[in-house]
Parts: structure tokens; C-alpha cells; sequence
């Protein structure tokens, strides 16, 4: 008899933004006539930039000739690609990291829910609470996280590391050792960040214990203070404790075409195996390589033409992120995050609950924002906006914020 994977049906309810989506559509399909502005799921607005787009309709030409025309692609990517990505991201910056420690991906979210893959069962995981979910729910389908008690949120096996106002939303050195550390920074759904002091604590941590860090650079390009680290790699020793992942999508608006890359240095070596070779064998064995024409996208990004472009998607989000915090200041709410994130952490008024809060945003003011229960027990009481809008629906937005009488 066939037998499922059991592990599925520890996940508590259904994904957040699908929970999101079949409110706001039920709302919207009662009420056709109100403007909803969505500051709600992450996911950009701008178009892809004239630079990336050129790129793209060469490679698209490419493809129709006998002569160009690209098959699969090399499972870790293209070299154009890795090098420009190890030049532009890690070179520049100091970094000490090789073209070939580059795997080249369609995006972090597989990324990030597939790495764990290359550690055994019964390692144990740290995650900050809140958290982006797919660390939380990708180990719990792999069978890592124990028993679910639905009393407190939490799972028995896993170290959740609170990220509450009293410590800036950043989460402090466990005491009870983890062999696995999921961070991100600047942190989806806080919008904090730690700076390179911080984050060189964690990564003398992990090395004096033998962890592992799996670190999170989503929404580096965000970074406007220069004591905060784009990179874990700007940390000395983070060569033989950490793995970082990047996306194209929140810098370069590929959330639609999908790019993304992991990096793992050769000195990471636990149990006797360098996790570089078991990273290239499960991609090689499961993955065919992002396509050709959006690695050629992908390369667009790093000219000095690509660069400029996108500096003007994140300071075009940026202003969005801005004028939200100053606005939800200016109207008496307690917020955070918007400097060097995309994201406004708020506290609920009135010790309303997360999923309260987003009734009644929706049905009252009609702006739609995402729950902070919904990322982890310590987000119940906190809400998130994103400033991936229009800069007018932003604007409408934070005025009908500053109607609110709670
Ligand atoms: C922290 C974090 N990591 C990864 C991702 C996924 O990125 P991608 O679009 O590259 O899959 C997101 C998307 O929202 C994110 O917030």
C-alpha cells in the first residue's frame, strides 16, 4: 500500500499568502466597486529595466539560430554568469569567494527550501521567530521539527530565536547550540538588520561549534547604512561556516522570470565532507539549469548600465519604504524596518491580533498587508507592509492610515 509522506500533515494550515489571497478575493468579489491597495505579499511592480530587457531579446534571437542556440544549460550556470556574479557581488566587496562556489539557480525560495536536503535528519535547526516560512516548512516535510504544539506555534525540535522589540528584532546567540542556523538580513518580515560586528558574533559562534549558517541575502540592495553587511563573506572565517543565498528577484524585479544563486565555499567541510560537492551533486542530479536566456538577463544586471537601472527599482521601493514609516510615525503607530528593507514591521493598535488587524484593514480601509502570526508565534501582535507598491497607491495608503479612528 502506498504510504504518504506523513510529514505533510504536521504543517499547521494552509501557506499564508494563499490564506491571504481567498479573503482579499472574497472581499473583492462582494464589494467589485472598492479599490484595494495591496501592500500585502512581496512581490514587485516595476517593469524588468531597458538593459535587462535588451539582454533578454538578444539571448531570445540567440535561440533562433542554428548557430547560437542553447540546449540545457550547465547545471550550476553558465560561467558568464558566475563570474560576473563573483566579481560584482563578492570581488567588489572584499570578498573571498571563486566563480565555481557559484551555483546559479531559478530563485531562493527553492534554494532555500532545498538546501536542507544535504543534511542528515537529526540535525537540529535554529530559526529566528518571525520568520520567512519555507526555512520553518521545508524542514518539517523533510521530517526535522519533532511535534507541532498548536498552544504555542512552535515545534518541539526546533530553536526558535525571538526577534521582538526589546532586541531590535534581532535574535541573540542560542544557548542551546543549533547545528543548522537560518538568518536573513535585512530580515523578511521585520526589515531589520544586524551590522557587520553583530554578524561576525554569529559567525565565531557557528565556527567554535561547528554549525552551519545558511544566511539569507534576499534584500541586500536594500542596504542603505554602511556598518550593515551585504554579504556574510565581509565577516572573517565565514568560509568554513556559512552558505549564503541570493535572488534576482527583489533587487531586479525577476520575481516573474526567476533567477537566483547559492554560494558555498570549498573550506565548508562538516562531518568530514565539503558541502560544496554534495550542494553541485544534488543540483546536478535534480536540477537542469536556469534557462539561457534569463542567465543572459541575469549578466545584464551586473554592467554598469544594469547597475544604474537598478539602483532606480530599489530607490523608487525605498522612497515607498519611507514615506510608509514616516507616515504610520506621524499617525501614533509603533513601526520598524523601511531603512534597509523593503518591509514595515507595525504593531497592531489596541493589542488587536495579527489576523484582526488584517479584517479589519481589509474590510474598513481596504489595504491588504500580511499578518505577523503568520510568520512565527512572536509575530502575533505585529503586521507587515511592503513597499513593492505604486508610489501613488502608497501614498493613498498611508492617508487612509492616518484616518484610522481605532
Ligand atoms: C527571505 C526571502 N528569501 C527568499 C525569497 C524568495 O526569493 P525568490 O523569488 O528568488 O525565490 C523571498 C521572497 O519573498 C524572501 O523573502
Amino acid at each position: 500500500m502506498v504510504k504518504v509522506n506523513s510529514n505533510y500533515g504536521k504543517l499547521p494550515g494552509s501557506y499564508l499568502f494563499s490564506t491571504i489571497g481567498k479573503k482579499v478575493n472574497a472581499y473583492q468579489a462582494a464589494n467589485p466597486d472598492k479599490k484595494v491597495i495591496r501592500l500585502g505579499i512581496g512581490d514587485v511592480t516595476r517593469p524588468l529595466t531597458p538593459t535587462i530587457i535588451g539582454s533578454l531579446h538578444g539571448a531570445v534571437d540567440e535561440m533562433a539560430d542554428a548557430a547560437t542556440f542553447k540546449g540545457y544549460a550547465p547545471d550550476l550556470g553558465y560561467d558568464f554568469l558566475r563570474h560576473a556574479i563573483c566579481e560584482g557581488d563578492y570581488k567588489s566587496r572584499g570578498c573571498d569567494i571563486s566563480d565555481d562556489e557559484i551555483f546559479v539557480s531559478d530563485g531562493a525560495k527553492c534554494d532555500s527550501g532545498n538546501i536542507q536536503e544535504i543534511f542528515g535528519l537529526d540535525n537540529r535547526i535554529a530559526v529566528c521567530d518571525p520568520v520567512y516560512p519555507v526555512y520553518v516548512d521545508s524542514n518539517i516535510m523533510a521530517g526535522r521539527g519533532g511535534t507541532y504544539n498548536p498552544e504555542t506555534g512552535m515545534f518541539s525540535d526546533i530553536i526558535y530565536m525571538k526577534c521582538l522589540e526589546e532586541n531590535g528584532f534581532a535574535p541573540e546567540l542560542p544557548t542551546e547550540v543549533p547545528d543548522i542556523i537560518y538568518l536573513c538580513f535585512p530580515n523578511n518580515p521585520t526589515g531589520a538588520t544586524i551590522t557587520k560586528a553583530e554578524l561576525q558574533k554569529w559567525v565565531d559562534y557557528a565556527n567554535e561549534h561547528e554549525s552551519v549558517i545558511i544566511y539569507d541575502a534576499a534584500y541586500e540592495a536594500y542596504i542603505s547604512e554602511a556598518d550593515v553587511p551585504h554579504s556574510i563573506y565581509e565577516c572573517e572565517g565565514a568560509r568554513t561556516c556559512a552558505i549564503e543565498l541570493h535572488s534576482f528577484s527583489k533587487n531586479a524585479g525577476f520575481t516573474g522570470v526567476r533567477l537566483g544563486y547559492t554560494v558555498i565555499p570549498k573550506d565548508l567541510v562538516r562531518d568530514g565532507v565539503a558541502l560544496h560537492g554534495l550542494w553541485a551533486r544534488r543540483h546536478g542530479t535534480k536540477y537542469n539549469g536556469a534557462p539561457y536566456i534569463i542567465q543572459k538577463a541575469g549578466a545584464a544586471v551586473y554592467t554598469p548600465e544594469g547597475q544604474a537601472e537598478i539602483k532606480g527599482l530599489v530607490d523608487y521601493y525605498m522612497r515607498n519604504a519611507s514615506y510608509i514609516l514616516n507616515g504610520l510615525k506621524d499617525a501614533g503607530f509603533s513601526v520598524s524596518g523601511g531603512v534597509n528593507a523593503p518591509y514595515i514591521w507595525l504593531k497592531t493598535p489596541d493589542k488587536m491580533t495579527s489576523w484582526d488587524f488584517f479584517d479589519y484593514l481589509l474590510n474598513e480601509v481596504n489595504i491588504v498587508g500580511t499578518p505577523g502570526s503568520g510568520f512565527g508565534p512572536s509575530g502575533e501582535g505585529y503586521f507587515r507592509l511592503t513597499a513593492f507598491g505604486s508610489y501613488e497607491n502608497t501614498v493613498e495608503a498611508v492617508d487612509r492610515f492616518k484616518n484610522i479612528k481605532l
